[in-house]
């Protein structure tokens, strides 16, 4: 079959108000980047002549300005699902003008699947390359597109020449069926495959293909500072004590680690130090410190859903693709997050929490309560899952005014249940296997900051004799004094 090739705007114009896009990308990597540009600059110009137009839109996770951004500014976004980061968008979700629905990464393409996100209209989807009988290859990251393409009436290409073809065997596409004829997930180590190597589709749904020439728009991250480095020291402090006392193979376990300037610290600290062995990796973003170890040799293996690394970063993975194909692989998120294989594999979970309560309760998507930040992403697919799972994050934030260990969290994401490690700059919190009081004294007294430990102490004392002793009526005290005056610190109990 021969396609069609069509501009942005031409592809644009097969959308309507109201309708179901799925886009590809999970991080800017992959993302489509021109149609959904082009989309926005209609809305824009639909909006001038007085009229409706907005779509929903579904993505693997976060992406980069031409997507997240130019839809939320053109005020074409009429609800989003799974995760975002994108400055503007924030702000339209947390003005109450987009409805987001903020998802476990592992739930999204089944959800799309199973119907409960309605009818998509229209796949667009980032390939480096696609064949006259609709193979299509993927660019640096998988999402949910394979289910996307799967279930849409109509398939628009990106063909980007930035990544080249002989991308070709780096991913691992695998739709599972739907229940009750579902079968295990066959990964037994980070390295399997049991997928193709692209994404199948009926040649008919590809209405046309939009040649493109655009660069991820992943952000650099922030150089690591003596405080994220001191982090992740003691994650490797931790993880050593953990192989000595034979809690950990000595063939140690594959590493997830989460998004963010600490997740990239602390993955290099570990990377440093001698005594780690050399590992694998079973996470769900590839970040730059994640090619600089296997480049060292330091990474054997690394099976993730996206690329998100600087252009230098792909620029080098592209330019040595023979060195780096046998040792990573890109999957679907509802593989690289998969539940039943992160826990086959004992997978160490390494997430960074906005803030921990002294109880074990974990917040990762909401700022003083109310306020998203980005989302839950794959931070709870692989909590509830890991083999152990680890919290880090710094004792404080702005300026010293904010502590992240509070009485209550503001909002949960995942629960004492599911929590084992805490970790911030001043030391390691073990709440394995410890009640909800015990777990509160190992809290304080070495994750809090010197400046909160009195009020955290004063708290806990309050709740008297109890299972889990909190005092309704001042368990946001912290929250309400930083809303009130600027600074926690501030803080009666
Ligand atoms: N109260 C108010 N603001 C807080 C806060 C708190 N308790 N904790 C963090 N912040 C602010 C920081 O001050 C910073 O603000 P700034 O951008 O104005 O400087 C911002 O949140 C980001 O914090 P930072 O310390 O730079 O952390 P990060 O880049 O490592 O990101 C998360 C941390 C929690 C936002 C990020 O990891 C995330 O979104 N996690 C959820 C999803 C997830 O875990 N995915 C991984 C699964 S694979």
């Amino acid at each position: 079959m021969t396609y069609k090739f069509i501009s942005a705007e031409e592809a644009a114009s097969f959308v309507k108000n109201g309708d179901v896009v799925a886009f590809s990308g999970f991080t800017p990597a992959g993302a489509a980047k021109a149609v959904p540009t082009a989309i926005a600059n209609r809305a824009m110009l639909e909006h001038n002549a007085g009229k409706e137009f907005k779509i929903g839109v579904i993505t693997g996770a976060s992406t980069g300005v031409s997507l997240d951004g130019s839809l939320a500014k053109a005020d074409a976004v009429l609800w989003r699902t799974p995760y975002q980061s994108n400055s503007d968008l924030r702000k339209g979700i947390n003005n109450g003008q987009i409805n987001f629905f903020d998802q476990h990464l592992s739930h999204t393409s089944q959800y799309m699947r199973y119907g409960f996100l309605g009818k998509i209209d229209l796949a667009v989807v980032e390939a480096c390359d696609v064949s006259d009988n609709g193979e299509i290859i993927l660019t640096s990251s998988c999402g949910t597109i394979s289910t996307g393409c799967l279930l849409a009436d109509k398939i628009i290409i990106e063909l980007n020449k930035r990544h080249p073809k002989n991308l070709r065997g780096i991913h691992d596409i695998y739709v599972p069926d739907l229940p009750p004829f579902r079968k295990e997930i066959a990964i037994y180590t980070p390295s399997d495959k049991i997928g193709k190597e692209y994404v199948k589709v009926d040649p008919k749904k590809i209405i046309g293909i939009v040649e493109t020439d655009l660069p991820d728009e992943v952000k650099p991250f922030a150089p690591s500072d003596p405080l994220t480095d001191t982090i992740g020291n003691n994650v490797a402090e931790f993880l050593l004590n953990e192989l000595r006392t034979n809690h950990i193979p000595k063939e140690f376990l594959p590493l997830q680690s989460g998004v963010g300037n600490i997740a990239n610290a602390v993955l290099g600290a570990l990377g440093r130090n001698p005594e780690i062995p050399d590992f694998s990796m079973y996470t769900e973003v590839i970040q730059d410190s994640v090619i600089d170890l296997m480049k060292e040799g330091r990474i054997k293996f690394a099976s993730g859903c996206s690329l998100t690394v600087s252009s230098e970063c792909l620029n080098s993975i592209y330019s040595d693709l023979s060195f780096f194909h046998p040792k990573l692989v890109l999957r679907p998120q509802e593989l690289s997050n998969n539940p039943e294989v992160v826990r086959r594999l004992g997978v160490i979970a390494m997430n960074t929490a906005i803030e921990v309560d002294i109880f074990g309760h974990v917040n990762s998507t909401h700022i003083l309560g109310t306020k998203i930040m980005n989302g839950i992403g794959g931070s709870g697919d692989f909590t509830r899952n890991a083999y152990i799972t680890i919290y880090t994050c710094p004792s404080t934030t702005k300026g010293g005014a904010i502590s992240t260990i509070v009485p209550m969290c503001s909002h949960i994401d995942h629960t004492e249940h599911d929590s084992m490690i805490f970790i911030t700059e001043q030391g390691i919190a073990d709440l394995r296997g410890k009640s909800p009081v015990q777990r509160a004294k190992e809290i304080i007294e070495k994750c809090a900051h010197p400046d909160y430990k009195e009020i955290l102490w004063d708290y806990l004392k309050l709740g008297g004799n109890a299972h889990t002793p909190h005092t309704l009526t001042k368990a946001l005290n912290m929250h309400v004094e930083f809303n009130n005056s600027g600074d926690m610190r501030n803080t009666k109990m």
